[in-house]
C-alpha cells in the first residue's frame, strides 16, 4: 500500500475498472455506472486512491423519506411533507485494503460532506440503505439509528452529527 489520497470526486482519469470489494453490485456500480450517474446529476461518487487506483468509494445523492415512513425523531416537529435527507447510496472498500480504517475514515468524510451540504440546502438526516446483514451490522457499529419498520435502513439526524462534532450544544 503506497500513500493514500482523497476522498475526491471520481473522474475518468482514475483507475477504477479493476475495483473489487467482494460484492458484485457495488463493483458494477463503480465500474459501469458511477461516472454516468455523475454526468446526469443523480449521484456524486467520492474515491480514496492508492496511487491512481481507487481503493474505496462512496456515493451521495439528495433523497427524501415519506413522512409516514420517517422515524419519529426524524419527523418530529415537521409538516407532513416528504422529509429531505442526504442518502449515502453506495459505500465500499477494495478487498485488498479492507480492515485498515479506510471505511471508517470515508464514513466520517461522507457525514461531514452531507452536513456541509445541509447548511446550504437543508436536509434533516444522513441516511443509508444496507444491502445485507453484514452491512447492517456495520452501520450499527457506526451507531446509526435503524428505521423502526425497515431494519436495513439507518439514519443520523444532522443535529446529532453537529452535536457529535461539537458544533451544537
Ligand atoms: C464495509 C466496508 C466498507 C468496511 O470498510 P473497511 O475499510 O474494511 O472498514 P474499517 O477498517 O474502516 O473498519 C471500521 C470499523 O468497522 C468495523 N467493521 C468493519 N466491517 C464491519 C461489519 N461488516 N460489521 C460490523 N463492524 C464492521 C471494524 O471492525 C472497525 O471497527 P473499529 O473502528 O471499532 O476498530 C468494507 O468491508 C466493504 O467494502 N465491504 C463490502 C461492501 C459493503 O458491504 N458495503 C457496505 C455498504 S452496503
Amino acid at each position: 500500500m503506497s500513500e493514500l489520497s482523497g476522498p475526491e470526486l471520481l473522474t475518468k482519469a482514475h483507475d477504477f475498472l479493476e475495483f473489487d470489494c467482494g460484492k458484485e453490485p457495488l463493483n458494477v456500480f463503480l465500474t459501469r455506472h458511477a461516472l454516468a450517474n455523475q454526468a446526469n446529476d443523480s449521484a456524486r461518487t467520492f474515491v480514496v486512491l492508492d496511487g491512481d487506483s481507487v481503493v474505496g468509494y462512496y456515493s451521495l445523492a439528495v433523497s427524501a423519506v415519506l413522512f409516514d415512513e420517517a422515524p419519529s425523531r426524524m419527523a418530529k416537529g415537521l409538516a407532513r411533507h416528504p422529509v429531505p435527507v442526504i442518502l449515502m447510496a453506495r459505500f465500499a472498500v477494495a478487498l485488498s485494503h479492507q480492515g485498515k480504517g479506510i471505511g471508517k475514515a470515508m464514513f466520517k468524510d461522507a457525514i461531514k460532506r452531507a452536513l456541509a451540504v445541509s447548511r446550504e440546502v437543508a436536509a434533516r438526516a444522513f441516511v443509508v440503505h444496507a444491502k445485507d446483514d453484514d452491512a447492517s451490522k456495520l452501520y450499527q457499529h457506526f451507531e446509526m439509528e435503524p428505521f423502526p419498520n425497515s431494519p436495513y435502513h439507518f439514519f443520523l439526524l444532522m443535529k446529532d452529527i453537529e452535536k457529535a462534532l461539537g458544533l451544537r450544544a
